[in-house]
């Protein structure tokens, strides 16, 4: 689908400390496809302000990106790897898409929609707790899009509608101003299949079911042997598709030791505890090497500052000539 003369370009939102189903969802195949694929990778910061008003935080949360990023083997002569605010021309080229974007676009986005339901459900004002980066978000995300000249923009389900929005903001530009942007195309990625947390429901931080990913490893142990499991004895048959360890070593493991494991659910004899050192060991032998290089670098934040300027200067250009073009054909 992608290949060497398209650009790529991805961005992952600094809100929260990264887990193991960001790891199998997002982490894992930016690492896989920074091997062949030359791409631009940002930590969107900008996108979390409307969330999250705590600088301390936001930049812990990068950091803790772009380390884990790097520890896992990012290819970083093939990924540009950046902080979104480190490029300045994003919040010209936000300025500027303003004033194409139809306010009815806004207005139909998941997210905004969501936020009202919510409010209606409660009784609430439809805007309350809505603040004007929620409600623009889809232009800034689009202004990320068009900064770099996407032609691809992989991203999960849920992103899917604010590409098709950057394509269509790309579009009434165009139609106003001539051929100034290339229109994104979102691909969505590879689906992992719901990744469970400690209590069997989808993991995620709002659940509070997570494991982090760079957990040091005592703590990565407890998380896994907190796992909630069944009442089946040790000697009862299981279901591994039903156990969430089944669920969560099926993506650490190779093919063959997952059919192993499954057998072993199915033959009965494996007790739930046995399961779960199994999934820790596993687990652990896979991270433990980007876990000592993820703690170094995250004790050095001065390198991780470096590594994003280093992406920074890398992005600039690109970002420079676009805005460039941008500001010629609407300012003159
Ligand atoms: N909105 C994306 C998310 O929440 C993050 C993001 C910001 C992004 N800008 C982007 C993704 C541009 C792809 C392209 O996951």
């Amino acid at each position: 689908m992608s290949n060497k003369e398209q650009t790529v370009l991805t961005g992952i939102k600094p809100t929260g400390t990264p887990h193991i189903a960001n790891y199998v969802g997002a982490l894992k195949p930016l690492i896989e496809q920074s091997k062949t694929q030359k791409t631009f990778m940002f930590i969107a910061d900008l996108h979390a302000l409307n969330l999250i008003h705590d600088a301390k935080q936001i930049r812990q949360y990068t950091h803790e990106i772009a380390a884990m990023l790097v520890a896992l083997g990012l290819n970083m002569d093939n990924a540009i790897l950046f902080r979104q605010s480190d490029v300045e021309e994003i919040y010209h080229l936000n300025t500027l898409l303003m004033n194409v974007t139809p306010k009815g676009l806004m207005n139909r986005a998941h997210s905004y929609k969501a936020a009202m339901d919510k409010n209606i459900a409660n009784g609430d004002d439809v805007d309350a707790g809505v603040n004007m980066g929620l409600y623009t978000y889809p232009i800034l995300m689009t202004a990320d899009i068009l900064l770099y000249d996407s032609d691809i923009v992989p991203v999960g389900a849920d992103q899917k509608q604010h590409v098709e929005f950057a394509r269509d903001i790309a579009g009434y530009f165009n139609k106003i101003y001539g051929e100034i942007f290339k229109l994104p195309t979102p691909v969505i990625g590879r689906e992992t299949g719901l990744i469970p947390g400690l209590d069997g429901r989808k993991m995620s931080k709002s659940y509070d079911n997570t494991i982090p990913l760079m957990a040091p490893e005592k703590e990565l142990k407890k998380k896994i042997m907190r796992i909630i499991t069944d009442s089946k004895t040790p000697e009862d048959v299981k279901d591994p598709d039903e156990s969430t360890i089944y669920q969560l070593y099926k993506h650490f493991a190779s093919e063959a030791e997952t059919a192993e494991f499954a057998q072993m659910f199915r033959a009965g004899g494996m007790g739930y505890g046995t399961a779960k050192t199994i999934l820790f060991e596993k687990v652990n032998s896979v991270l433990a090497e980007s876990r000592k290089e993820y703690e170094r670098l995250m004790a050095n934040p001065a390198e991780i500052e470096q590594i994003l300027a280093a992406g920074a200067a890398r992005a600039k250009p690109y970002a420079a000539e676009t805005l460039a073009r941008v500001k010629k054909a609407m300012l003159g």
